[in-house]
This record gives C-alpha cells, structure tokens and sequence, in this order.
C-alpha cells in the first residue's frame, strides 16, 4: 500500500500482503491488508501497526509523511500479531509519550511484550483524548473479537477505526469500498464474519446497537483489514445486522465427503429431492475440493445444511472430521440440519454427525439416512424423499417470511 490520505492529514500507511494464502487455517485466497493510519496533528498519532513480515512496506510508508521518531502517540486497537508485529520495535524507534489501548489491551500487550514500563495510557468506553485539531473517542469492544479489541473514533473526521469488524481479506491496490467490484466485497465480508465473528454473534448485535445509540456522524469506517467503507457504510451495517442475528437466504446446502462414491450418490439424491421446490436454491459442496474456511461462508447464509459423511474406522471422514469440529467453534445457528451416509459395518458417522449438530442446537429435522455399502434404489429413493421433507420445512418458511 503506498500512502494515500484517507481524510485530510490522515493516512492509510499499512501494508497489502498479496502473498498470504493461509492465515491460521482461514484460506485467504486473495490475500490481504494490515491497515494501520497516520494522523498528523499537534499529537501525531499512529493507529495501529502491520504483521512483521510487512515491517519495510510499514515504515516506508511512514516515511513518506514524516520521520517515525516524530510519533507522540500510538493506539493499539487490538493486540493480534497481525496489527502489533510492528509494535515492539515502533516503542523502541519512537518512544512514544502514550501507548493507548484498552483496560484488557494492556494485560494482553504484556502477556505479549513483557514490558511493565511502556507509557500504557488505559481508555474505557467513551473516553477521549485530544489530539490538538482533533479528538479521539474510544469504544470497547470486548471478544470482537479479543478481549482486547477496542474502536477508535476521529470525532471531526466522522472516521472510525474499527480494528477487525467491518474487515475483509482482500489484497487491493483500491483503497476505499467504492473503488472495487462490490460483489467479491460482500462476499469477502462474509467469509470474513463467518471464519472470524460467527461465534461472537450476540456481542455483534448488541455493538450494532450501541453504535446506533451514539448516533455518530459516521462519514468512514476503516477496519484494519481491507477496505476503508465511505460509500456503502449502510450496507455493511446492514450486512453484519444480518448475519449476527442468523438471517438466512433461500439456500439449502448440501455438503459431503465420499469413500467409495456411494455417500456422493445420496448426495445427489437428497439433491434431486430438494430441486423440486423451485423457491429454494441449493448448493453441493465436495469437501474434498473446498476448504472448510470456503464452506463455512457457505453456511452463513444458509437456512439448511445437510451433511453426508461415509463412515470409516468408527466415525466420519477425516476431511469431514475437519469441517465439522472447525465449524463447530464458530457456532452457527439458527439453522435446520440433517445427515446422511454410506457405511460397511459400523455406520457411526451419521449419529455422530447428528449429535454434533444438536450440540450446536441447530434444528436436526431428520433421525438420519444410512445405507449399507452401495445405495439401493430403495434407499436413493428414500434420500429424495428426505430432499423433499427438508424443502418441505424451509419452503414453508420462506412462504411464512414473505
Ligand atoms: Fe486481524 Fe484479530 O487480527
């Protein structure tokens, strides 16, 4: 990212890692930015810093505004390796005169850093600290999604810094919303919530509220990952409202692993059952040419997931084992499931698969389809007939909803 203003005096100085296929187990195919600001004011101001393998791009690009040395402030919104990389050797190179960060950001900075004398300034909600032309207000946003994560707001700028929300991992050149095809921005944003703040859902619901209660004149918002929003704020509001409260489209997803192909043939039989409500869309994912962060984007917005797994050496899968035990941390909700599955002997990955789901207190419609070694014509057809229940039920709802 070479430097660009932001706002007049405020400059984006983060880094664009176009490299990054991988960041702890979430796939992030397009890559993605570590978003950190220089604000130039009587208190010049640096918000956040960039992972450590960005630190050249980082400070050259502060270099392009003004010597590091000449910081006197920096605001650590949240503490993850990915936006703190930078941070021990900035308190070394600038020594700035505060260090602000919420009342957990401190415990976590010195779990991380081990620095008992760095200048910790510690904001609460509400807070605020003048920057000579400008203020800065803070608002804590405890498990969003650290407990260390906080929002810095530029009151005369409207400009809200919003750490991880309102983020997505996507490497761009552009650096504003309105500058970049929507469509893959949205659906970025979605991967984004679901790999990252799915399991925080309740806590984003109630920070959509509380920022609508403070009624602030928010002109942009700019997340330390992706792009800065300007011109679709209501947009991703509206999104993230969406999503935290388990708003579903009209998708059924039908997602499996097969051994010998005979779980993949009930697939496509639940398929076919499922096709013949032509008010519901449904989509088919073959673990085994997905990668789980992908599918749970999937299920985000899905109203009904049905997992088919064959069953080998007493249990699932292993790739199904992966998905299922990953999106069982991110809690999703709100959500009918179902299961099938092949198997030769045992057959216990459809109860396993049933009881994971009812653990996640999503609606298991179904007492689970299961077939000895090679589906029959009897049971595919059972399998349709089970497509046909499950579109029954969300059909139903949809007609409900309209
Ligand atoms: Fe982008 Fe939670 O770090």
């Amino acid at each position: 990212m070479t430097t660009r203003e932001v706002a007049k005096g405020i400059y984006a100085v983060g880094a664009i890692d176009w490299d990054i296929r991988d960041m702890h187990g979430y796939s992030t195919n397009r890559g993605t930015t570590y978003n950190a600001f220089l604000i130039i004011d009587e208190k010049i101001t640096l918000i956040d810093t960039v992972k450590h393998t960005c630190r050249d791009q980082f400070l050259a690009n502060i270099r392009e505004i003004i010597e590091p040395e000449k910081i006197d402030y920096i605001v650590a919104n949240h503490i993850e390796m990915d936006h703190t990389g930078c941070l021990q050797e900035m308190m070394e190179l600038v020594q700035p005169e505060k260090l602000i960060c919420s009342t957990m950001g401190k415990k976590v900075l010195l779990d991380h850093f081990h620095h008992e004398d760095w200048p910790y300034e510690v904001v609460k909600s509400n807070a605020e600290i003048s920057l000579g032309k400008r203020t800065l207000q803070f608002l804590e946003t405890r498990m969003l999604h650290w407990p260390d994560s906080m929002f810095t707001y530029v009151k005369e700028d409207g400009l809200l810094f919003s750490s991880d929300a309102f983020g997505e991992h996507l490497a761009s050149s552009e650096l504003f919303d309105d500058e970049i095809d929507f469509s893959k921005l949205m659906y970025e944003c979605g991967k984004y919530y679901a790999n990252i703040l799915y399991p925080f859902s309740p806590l984003v619901k109630k920070l959509i509220g509380t920022l609508e209660e403070m009624n602030l004149d928010l002109k942009m918002i700019a997340p330390d990952h992706g792009v800065i929003w300007r011109s679709h704020i209501p947009e991703i509001i509206d999104a993230y409202k969406g999503w935290s409260s388990g708003k579903a489209g009209n998708k059924v997803l039908i997602i499996y692993e097969t051994m010998w192909e005979s779980t993949r043939k009930m697939a496509y039989a639940v398929n076919h059952g499922l096709q013949e409500h032509k008010d519901i869309s449904v989509s088919m994912i073959n673990l085994k040419s997905a990668h789980y962060s992908d599918v749970v984007a999937e299920v985000l917005d899905a109203k009904a997931i049905v997992l088919g797994s064959s069953t080998l050496n007493n249990g699932m899968l292993p790739t199904m084992n992966t998905f299922i035990y990953y999106m069982k941390g991110l809690k999703p909700f709100n959500k009918y499931a179902a299961a099938f599955g092949s198997f030769g002997w045992s057959g216990e990955a459809v109860g396993l698969i049933n009881s994971i789901c009812t653990d996640l207190k999503l609606d298991v419609i179904e007492d689970g389809l299961k077939t000895k070694f090679i589906p029959s014509e009897e049971v595919l057809a059972q399998c349709v007939e089970m497509g046909r229940r499950i579109g029954d039920k969300v059909s139903a709802d949809l007609q409900q909803e309209n």
